[in-house]
């Protein structure tokens, strides 16, 4: 299986792609490192392990990072996912320990120690403990195999500010970091992810499953479905975090083109925008490969399956 790291900030879309990789033998997920974003970090290092826990994996490593990012102030996203982040269904509080190792640090040990090449990062949320962990030990950015990760938006806009989407403008100093490194990027904007929508009858798909698992899924996308449809007028709302993980399972799933991509850090009306050079009118060197499309039914069913088998 694949070795993955996954950097979250729990959010009911981080919560279905944990459980998507957290169902699949193609994915050995090392460790999940929590960041603070939709969430102040106590509650997204709280919501990692109660999506472990239903998920009966208490084994994981989960270990805790930045509370905030590195410049700005944290600015969260209650009105999306409740004041809990994690607002839905009524599950327990979690039992199982954090690890004792800061998620940086975990982060920088299990890419020097795995063989080069080898680990790919799944961030899901503001990219501030991956731009902490290239900082501190540059070492590692060759060895990574590949970020695969959920951010940023270009003919969609943005869903934060109009040219921002939350990840990006939550930490764009980190994003800088990031997109920099020199290790090979996926992007999986907004422009892939309002593809994915939430439809009524791909919610009941997943509750007739009739799991615990699946019933608590299900009542997750139709507390952040409440959210997306009034803002964006659409049927259902679109489901970000989850096509990270589909993607490293079937890429078939989705389309997309090797670009430049660059971070706006300066101007405040568009301040965590992705310039994304989509049409080449640039030489500057592609450092992405992003994605704009994805088969929404395929990808809904790849979720079903997996879930289905916690
Ligand atoms: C991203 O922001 C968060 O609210 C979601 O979890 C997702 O990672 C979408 O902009
Ligand atoms: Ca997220």
């Amino acid at each position: 299986p694949r070795p993955i790291i996954i950097d979250t900030d729990p959010g009911q879309d981080d919560a279905l792609a944990l459980l998507l990789a957290l169902a699949s033998p193609e994915l050995e997920v090392l460790g999940i490192t929590a960041v603070a974003g939709n969430v102040p970090l106590a509650l997204t290092s709280r919501n990692v392990r109660i999506v472990c826990e239903l998920a009966g994996r208490t084994g994981v490593t989960v270990c805790a990072g930045a509370d905030r990012p590195l410049l700005r102030t944290l600015v969260t996203a209650e009105q999306v996912h409740g004041k809990t982040g994690l607002d839905g269904p009524v599950l327990p509080e979690p039992t199982m320990p954090l690890d004792k190792r800061h998620a940086v640090d975990f982060i920088i040990e299990t890419l020097m120690t795995r063989e080069a090449g080898t680990v790919t990062l799944c961030p899901l949320g503001p990219l501030t403990n991956i731009a902490l962990a290239l900082a501190r030990e540059p070492r590692i950015a060759p060895r990574i195999r590949e970020i695969v990760l959920m951010g940023g938006g270009f003919f969609e806009g943005g869903n934060t500010t109009p040219a921002a989407e939350f990840n990006i403008y939550v930490d764009p100093q980190a994003a800088q970091i990031v997109f920099g490194c020199g290790a090979p990027i996926t992007m999986i904007p907004l422009d892939c992810t309002h593809k994915a929508l939430t439809t009524a009858p791909r919610i009941a798909a997943l509750r007739a499953v009739g799991t615990k698992v699946a019933s608590a899924a299900a009542e997750w996308l139709d507390f952040f479905e409440r959210f997306d449809v009034q803002k964006y007028g659409s049927e259902g709302g679109p489901l970000h975090d989850p096509c990270v993980i589909a993607w490293l399972l079937k890429p078939e799933l989705f389309a997309g083109r090797g670009v430049n991509v660059e971070i706006e850090t300066a101007s405040s009306l568009t301040m965590g925008m992705t310039v994304v050079d989509w049409w080449g009118v640039t030489d500057r060197p592609k450092n992405a490969m992003v994605l704009r499309d994805v088969d929404a039914d395929g990808f809904y069913r790849l979720l079903t399956e997996r879930i289905a088998t916690l």
